[in-house]
């Protein structure tokens, strides 16, 4: 019997540096994640300028701890795929340049993958896990602190494999979803990043308390807009000034370095936790209605939704109790596959390499590299 191929994959594009090895293309046998977000903590978001520091220390490291963990030789590898966009530049060069030298030392092809490309294999690598296979044509929401985009994914053949092909079909206006959570969390002291912490203090908040009018969007009705809701909390904030003690109270915590879900809690009155339930619930609300009336208008039964927002457990639940009575599989990543990791680039690498797409040296970041 053949032996699988196994793919090292490499993520630079944002704040995680990380590593993988994928066994034909769907075997996770290692993946391995530093996340640099105590280093941008401070600053409320990434810095571009820290976070390519920061992964050219760790790149060495985090590749030799996936190829251990993996338990091979780094010989043993079949192809090297590594993140080439869309992202920071300069981070994404440490991931590409490394991936170059090491593809060249090791006499291995190169693959060049797209990181949104990325998001969607994590898609795929869940579904083998459990034993569930993603029907396509789909819809898929890709949602982070970057992006907040609308594909049509359809199968094509290409050299006897399977390769995807990518429609846009809408995107975000202005802010990306995951950024509008950030940029709340930091407005009301909740620390950064934003997502996880307002997650788990929704929960205690009535949803229904603050009204947010929905986004006027004209022309597609596959875009989304986050700014004005972003802008509806300042206001918000403007006309309660009662909630300014408060925030003055958690942001010393956060200086003190508490910045636990329970700690940040017991400093939010029940009106603040109300506003933060209120966002969730609009935001999640927009996220899940525009997505659902893409999949009829695009003929697809299932949708992906990956990106690290697609861990909102808020989301999750609505999309799974919204796309049942239409007839809609709906496909989501674990939480640890939501957000950028090194398996899902793997994953998309082994698709390109079985379809023929192979790199070659002058390969170079591109920091707005387009999903085709
Ligand atoms: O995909 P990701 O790890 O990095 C990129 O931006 O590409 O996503 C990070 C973003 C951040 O904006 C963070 O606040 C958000 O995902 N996020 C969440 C949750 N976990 C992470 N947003 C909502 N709920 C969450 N549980
Ligand atoms: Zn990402």
């Amino acid at each position: 019997m053949q032996r699988e191929q196994l793919v090292l994959g490499i993520e630079s594009s944002c704040d995680e540096t990380a590593a993988a090895v994928v066994a034909g293309g769907e075997r996770i046998r290692s993946s391995v994640v530093a996340s640099q977000v105590d280093i941008h903590r401070k600053y409320g978001g990434v810095v571009p300028e820290l976070a390519s520091r920061e992964h050219l220390r760790k790149i060495v490291p985090v590749v030799r701890e996936a190829v251990e963990q993996a338990k091979i030789e780094l010989r043993d590898v079949d192809a090297i795929a590594v993140t080439a966009g869309p992202g920071l530049v300069g981070a994404l060069l440490v991931g590409v340049t490394y991936g170059k030298v090491l593809a060249l030392a090791l006499g291995k092809p190169l693959v060049a993958v797209n990181h949104l490309e990325g998001h969607v294999h994590a898609v795929f690598l869940e579904a083998h896990a459990v034993g569930r296979k993603p029907q396509l044509p789909s819809v898929c929401l890709i949602v982070s602190g970057g992006h907040t985009l609308l594909y049509h994914v359809r199968l094509e053949a290409a050299n006897g494999a399977r390769r995807f092909s990518y429609d846009r079909i809408g995107g975000t206006r202005d802010d990306a979803a995951g950024e509008a959570y950030d940029k709340v969390a930091r407005m009301l002291a909740l620390g950064y990043p934003g997502g996880p912490i307002i997650d788990r203090l929704a929960p205690h908040g009535n949803p229904a308390r603050v009204r947010f009018s929905e986004p006027k969007i004209s022309g597609n009705p596959y875009d989304f807009s986050f700014s004005g809701i972003k802008t509806a909390v300042l206001y918000h904030l403007r006309r309660n000034p009662q909630l300014q003690p408060e925030i003055e109270a958690r942001n010393q915590a956060l200086a003190r370095g508490e910045r636990g879900a329970d700690a940040l809690r017991a400093l939010c009155s029940p009106a603040t936790l109300d506003l933060i339930a209120s966002f969730q619930r609009a935001v999640v609300e927009d996220l899940v209605t525009r997505t659902l009336a893409a999949a009829p208008a695009c003929g697809a039964k299932t949708v992906f939704i990956s990106g690290g927002v697609a861990a909102n457990s808020e989301l999750r639940r609505t999309f799974e109790a919204e796309a049942a009575p239409r007839g809609i599989d709906i496909f989501l990543p674990s939480r640890a596959l939501s957000t950028d990791n090194a398996a899902m680039i793997a994953a998309a690498g082994y698709a390109r390499l079985c379809a023929g797409e192979v790199a070659d040296s002058d390969l170079d970041a591109e920091a707005n590299l387009p999903l085709v």
